[in-house]
């Protein structure tokens, strides 16, 4: 009957790497072959709602993306269930779980949906899976750190689970318990800063990340550099940009362990086997150059996609978005669309 069903529904919001994660050591715990930092993005933009929702009378854990059905067997869904389940139990043994937990042995539904392309490059399996696990964390009523488990199922994941400054920290260890996010800095650290999302295109990518680290990791000829570094004198996002400068000034005290070239190992390899290849994808290029050769007010930074993402400020925010169209008058493509997102802070509700 339907007396037993428990429903829960979160959000989540993407984040955009400056410093990238695109390598793996080791590909069932998803650990890292070096530490990444972002930037959580302000989730009335772009997120994943997600609804889970458990019953005696479910049969069998299904999942739906965006409206249609998709295995639930995935490797790594299949892990952050376990995970969770796993943690949940211990915790109800452990005494302090209480009636919360008690739908543990129930199927779970899963909804999960994006307001934004999905594997179209923009964060969409980090925003969905810091979604899923704080959803079925609240489902079996687990209060625990939960960045390790979304790290299982994308690791990019692991940052959403903070707004804010994030960092992801590579860890040692080979059972991956300390490669684990921790925000470094509140949002109200740079209450300026603003990330706008160019969409070229909303296509799935061809090459998924994990392939494409793959790749990376065989044949990037800047892998090898990558070093654990001091702070990195301008973080790896394309070029020198005040934006940037100043990104580093106020990251120098604080995101110290961080590793440096990131961008660019996956910039040498993703150019080659994604779709950056698109002519859009250069006249943005382009722009930015443009602009930042003039009066050096943006910077631009690619995930594993054609789509574009702009870091500013506010105050240079408007003439760049004029800018913008000028170049990109909306009836050129119309999937384009510009998004002025402000970071902020409560990354997950
Ligand atoms: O979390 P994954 O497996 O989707 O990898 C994403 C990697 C990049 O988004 C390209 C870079 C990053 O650090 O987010």
């Amino acid at each position: 009957g339907t007396q037993n069903l428990k429903l829960v529904t979160c959000t989540a919001p993407v984040n955009i790497a400056v410093i990238k994660y695109w390598g793996k050591r080791d590909e069932d715990l998803v650990l890292p072959i070096n530490s990444s930092l972002s930037v959580t993005l302000h989730q009335d933009q772009l997120k994943t709602t997600t609804t889970v929702a458990s019953s005696r009378s479910l049969k069998e854990d299904r999942i739906w993306l965006n409206g249609k059905e998709e295995n639930i067997n995935l490797p790594r869904l299949q892990s952050c269930l376990r995970e969770i389940r796993r943690l949940a139990r211990k915790r109800r043994s452990s005494g302090d779980g209480g009636a919360e937990s008690s739908g543990l042995a129930h199927k779970v539904h899963i909804c999960s949906v994006n307001n934004f392309p999905t594997a179209a490059g923009l964060a969409s399996s980090a925003a969905g899976y810091a979604c899923l696990v704080y959803a079925l964390a609240r489902l079996y009523g687990l209060e625990a750190e939960l960045s390790e488990v979304a790290r299982l199922g994308s690791g990019s994941a692991c940052r959403s689970v903070y707004g804010g400054f994030v960092q992801w920290l590579m860890g040692e260890r080979e059972d991956g318990k300390d490669s684990v996010a921790e925000q470094v800095e509140a949002e109200s650290h740079w209450p300026e800063l603003r990330v706008l999302i160019l969409v070229v295109s909303a296509e799935r990518k061809l090459v998924g990340s994990t392939a494409g680290m793959q790749t990376s990791v065989e044949t990037s000829p800047l892998l090898k550099f990558k070093k654990p570094l001091v702070v990195p004198a301008h973080p790896p996002v394309e070029g020198h940009c005040v934006v940037l400068d100043e990104f580093a000034r106020r990251a120098a005290n604080t995101f110290g362990k961080a590793i440096a070239l990131g961008s660019s190992c996956l910039l040498t390899t993703h150019y080659n086997i994604s779709v950056t290849n698109e002519c859009s994808v250069k006249t943005t290029i382009s722009l930015v150059n443009l602009n930042r050769n003039a009066n050096n007010k943006v910077a631009y930074t690619f995930d594993a996609g054609p789509n574009a993402v702009i870091y500013t400020l506010q105050q240079h925010l408007e003439q760049f978005v004029e800018l913008l169209k000028h170049f990109f008058p909306p009836e050129t493509n119309g999937e384009q669309f510009v998004k002025g997102l402000p970071v902020r802070p409560a990354s997950l509700s």
